[in-house]
């Protein structure tokens, strides 16, 4: 699937409450989602992530394509006791134009 990164900016509209990302952005409710391709699971210091993110950090859990789409899927499938209370994005097509949009801010 190939997603198309302006869709994803209209999609990532049911993250904005708590996810901020781009120039400037800055920890919400949730991290800021700048370079998140490549990045560590539960990295951004300063943010008090959950036990179970904590633990996927521990465990080396990188944020690749196939993972971050699970987890956009349903968070809580990937990473029992997510902090993360976001139902999932159900629609594959959907979940790749949002991936689109953050690798606008990622080197990855
Ligand atoms: C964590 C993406 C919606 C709150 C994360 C992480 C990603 C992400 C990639 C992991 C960050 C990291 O490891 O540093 C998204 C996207 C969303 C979305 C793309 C929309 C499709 C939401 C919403 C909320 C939220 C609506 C609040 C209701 C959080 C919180 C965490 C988190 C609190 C930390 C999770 C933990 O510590 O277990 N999100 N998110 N997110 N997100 Fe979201």
């Amino acid at each position: 699937l190939i997603g198309d990164a302006s869709r994803g900016e209209e999609a990532f509209r049911q993250c904005r409450g708590c996810h901020q990302v781009g120039p400037g952005a800055e920890n919400r409710v949730g991290p800021h989602l700048n370079g998140i391709f490549g990045r560590r699971a539960g990295s951004i210091e300063g943010f008090d992530y959950s036990d179970g993110m904590d633990r996927a950090h521990a465990d080396g859990m990188v944020w690749t394509i196939e993972r971050l789409d699970a987890y956009l899927e349903n968070p809580r499938a990937l990473v029992s006791g997510t902090r993360m209370s976001f139902r999932g994005i159900k629609d594959a097509q959907e979940r790749h134009d949002v991936m689109a949009y953050l690798r606008r801010y990622s080197a990855s």
